[in-house]
């Protein structure tokens, strides 16, 4: 049995770079989404492997429906069947699934699909994995707002954290964004604000376990201070109890 550092408890990825692995290669860009779900694979048997509790990961954003349609309906094409594969050994595995991200306008199919892999694998607890799917962290804030609104309820830091999307998890530790950009993307803009942020040129097809090592290396070299001064760290703060 392997032994690794051990991680963050919850690592967030924006999986950037399919389509300039694809273009490298002289391939079409849907090539390059295949490609992604492969590597989409190894990370989460690397993450569970390494003990990490929650992965997320960005699959489709909500301005990703405007890019040319014919790249939108293959990756649809691409993630349904990847779903439909996966998921019986993502239940053997014990990974909880969940799809984080906007349902109201799926295709019919879609949303069965997403609903059969959360169901199939509900009783999973070694790690859960949220893919984030027609997501946008500015949708997500916004219908969080919505719901405390038409319930009448105050909206505070805390009470609009328990209706974001992600609420069953703790925030993430460590944003791993892959394919050389230094952005988020509207990717977790709320959960993020306290995260430690990496990013690798590497494409994401090409992200592999070595580069996951070198990511949870990163963030252990850093100090997480939650606002606070290096002094009060090893001592006991209602802000890093809540952390
Ligand atoms: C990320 O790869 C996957 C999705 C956005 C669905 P891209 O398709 O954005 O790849 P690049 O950034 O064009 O290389
Ligand atoms: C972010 O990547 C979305 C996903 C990885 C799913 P994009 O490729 O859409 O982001 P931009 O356009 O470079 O900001
Ligand atoms: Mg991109």
């Amino acid at each position: 049995m392997a032994h690794f550092p051990p991680a963050p408890a919850h690592i967030a990825i924006v999986m950037d770079g399919n389509g300039r692995w694809a273009k490298r290669r002289y391939l079409p860009r849907l090539a390059g989404h295949r490609q992604g779900v492969e590597s989409l694979r190894r990370c989460v048997k690397a993450c569970a492997e390494r003990g990490v509790s929650v992965l997320t990961v960005f699959a489709f954003s909500s301005e990703n429906w405007s890019r040319p349609a014919d790249e939108v309906s293959g990756l649809m094409d691409v993630l349904a069947r990847a779903i439909g594969r996966e998921v019986p050994q993502l239940a053997r595995d014990g990974i909880r699934v969940h799809f984080v991200g906007d349902r109201t306008n799926l295709a019919a199919g879609m949303c069965e699909g997403l609903a059969h892999a959360e169901a199939e694998t509900a009783h999973n607890t070694r790690m859960v994995l949220n893919v984030c799917f027609n997501y946008g962290g500015r949708w997500d804030i916004a219908q969080a707002a919505a719901q405390l609104a038409a319930r009448g309820e105050a909206i505070t830091p805390e009470s609009l954290h328990t209706a974001t999307a992600l609420a069953h998890v703790r925030d993430p530790d460590l944003v791993i964004r892959t394919g050389g950009e230094m952005r988020l993307s509207n990717f977790l803009l709320w959960q993020s604000a306290y995260a430690e942020l990496y990013f690798s040129d590497k494409l994401w097809p090409d992200f592999d376990e070595a580069e996951l090592d070198v990511a949870i290396a990163a963030y252990h070299g850093r100090e997480r201070r939650f606002g606070l001064i290096s002094e009060q760290l090893d001592q006991e703060s209602p802000v890093l109890a809540r952390a």
